[in-house]
């Protein structure tokens, strides 16, 4: 099997997913074109080096989003007609499963030359667009407890006694972190600044950090969930009949304790050695493991665990042998829980932040918080990293780099 190494990883900077977030005027296709663009040029690729293929994640993909994102996004970009595109759907790890399936075309000899990568326009397709029995057909919600993800999260709290002061200390931190991080120039080799369509810049910074946020102001937000727990039939009730051994839900997460609602892209250069040769670049890092996992679907969000468990055994490492975390702040309780499991300090993981200060587009938030890892093992000289993202349905997915 050939290695699938890393070359370049950039992101566009995350808007607020509402019609006054800055990204609101930019299609998902410019989105995503501008980031295919940024790999372009910053790697030098040309017609005759180009990618096989580019596969993007997202969410929703319906209306603008729809028929295909990344072979739109391609043929909206400078790449030549010859890069082909496909669009796959790991619901919140598509980013990563999209990086994930480059790297397979690389080692098994299909692709020379991939690019990875995701697209939400959460502003512009709003989450449940795309419909799909799993949230709606009573004979798949019936037989499987389904409830809402913002339930789930609840549903970790209090099944692993996580507090409403646990998640928003924890979502204190995200903020201080993430701005920190910004101050410290960390993410300024991954950011695209997003252009609009005469060329002017129209957001060159994640835009919705709290930088002076504190618990305080964290303890003044109601529950996000409370209503659709109680409202007839009440999802509380059905995560109360999977888990019996509760005595009710503890809504516990908030608009700030969640990952935020937001629009974003982002990319990643995969390849093998000699397509990197050919275009003069050297390897950043090499995709060591990838794993995804399915686990129980009404606390849902506790993949990572096992998907973790799952890609160190099939690495042939332990715990012991990663030096960089990190998971995706979909809730705080999502992180809390994972760190208890997995017996690991708030200081090893996240350490640069995450979604609920930065934000969360769910089709590209797996590359960009691969990106974040990478460039921090860089920053830290640092030797490993493991991604993992909870997933709607009750999965995990992983992937495992190590700098070269
Ligand atoms: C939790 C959630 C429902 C909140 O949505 P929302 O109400 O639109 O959130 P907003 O960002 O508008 O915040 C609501 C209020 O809290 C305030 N707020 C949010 N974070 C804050 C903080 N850290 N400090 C102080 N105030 C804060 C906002 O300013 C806003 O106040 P306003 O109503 O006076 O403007 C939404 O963010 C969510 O669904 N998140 C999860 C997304 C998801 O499921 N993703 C996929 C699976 S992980």
């Amino acid at each position: 099997m050939a290695d699938a190494y890393i070359y370049d990883a950039v992101r566009t900077p995350r808007g607020k997913g509402k019609p006054d977030g800055s990204l609101h005027e930019i299609t998902p296709v410019q989105l995503g074109a501008q980031v295919l663009n940024a790999i372009v040029e910053r790697n030098n690729i040309s017609d005759d080096n180009a990618p096989d293929d580019a596969i993007f994640g997202c969410v929703m993909p319906v209306g603008e989003q729809g028929s295909n994102i990344a072979r739109t996004a391609v043929l909206m970009s400078d790449l030549p007609q010859t890069t082909a595109g496909v669009h796959v759907n790991r619901f919140c790890a598509s980013a990563l499963e999209a990086t994930n399936m480059a790297a397979a075309k690389v080692m098994t000899g299909e692709a020379d030359l991939t690019i990875a990568g995701g697209v939400e326009s959460m502003s512009r397709v709003p989450m449940g667009a795309d419909g799909g029995a799993l949230m709606s057909d009573p004979h798949v919600t019936f037989h499987n407890y389904v409830v809402p993800q913002g339930i789930s999260a609840d549903i970790i709290a209090t099944k692993y006694g996580i507090s409403r002061e646990d998640a928003d200390l924890y979502a204190v931190e995200s903020h201080k972190r993430s701005a920190k991080s910004w101050e410290r120039g960390d993410f300024n080799n991954q950011i695209i600044p997003v252009k609009d369509v005469i060329g002017l810049n129209v957001l060159d910074k994640d835009e919705t950090i709290r930088p002076t946020t504190d618990m305080q102001a964290m303890g003044s937000l109601g529950p996000a969930f409370l209503g659709l727990g109680e409202m007839m039939p009440g999802f509380d009730k059905v995560a109360l009949q999977r888990y019996p051994e509760l005595e009710k839900i503890n809504h516990i997460h908030t608009a700030g304790n969640s990952s935020g609602i937001v629009d974003g892209a982002a990319a990643i250069l995969i390849g093998s050695k000699e397509a990197g040769e050919k275009l003069g670049l050297k390897p950043r890092a090499r995709i060591k493991a990838m794993a995804s996992c399915g686990s129980e679907p009404t606390i849902m969000l506790t993949g990572p665990e096992f998907v973790t468990e799952k890609v160190l055994a099939r690495s042939g490492m332990s715990k012991s042998d990663i030096d960089r975390w990190e998971l995706n702040e979909a809730f705080a309780s999502v992180v809390l829980r994972y760190m208890q499991a997995m017996d690991l300090d708030h200081s090893e993981i996240n350490v640069n932040g995450g979604a609920i200060a930065m934000g969360h587009p769910m089709g590209a938030t797996g590359a960009m918080i691969l990106g974040t890892a990478l460039g921090e093992m860089e920053r830290s000289n640092k030797e490993t990293g493991l991604v993992t993202l909870c997933i709607g349905g009750g999965m995990g997915t992983a992937t495992i780099i190590e700098r070269v």
